[in-house]
């Protein structure tokens, strides 16, 4: 299961970064809180990659 929520995290994160992209300078406010949320995504992803080796040991 964790693994899984891994893999989802990651999904979010390469989606979000793809629209931060797409945004470029066009539109700064949608693009920074897109950002806000990559930022958030990415430290779910290192909570759960944490959590899968601790429960891996
Ligand atoms: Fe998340």
């Amino acid at each position: 299961m964790i693994k899984e929520d891994l893999v989802a995290e990651r999904i979010a994160i390469a989606t979000y970064s793809e629209i931060v992209r797409w945004l470029g300078t066009d539109d700064p406010t949608t693009r920074r809180m897109m950002e806000e949320l990559l930022a958030t995504e990415e430290e779910h992803a290192d909570d759960m990659a944490k959590l899968l080796s601790r429960v891996r040991k």
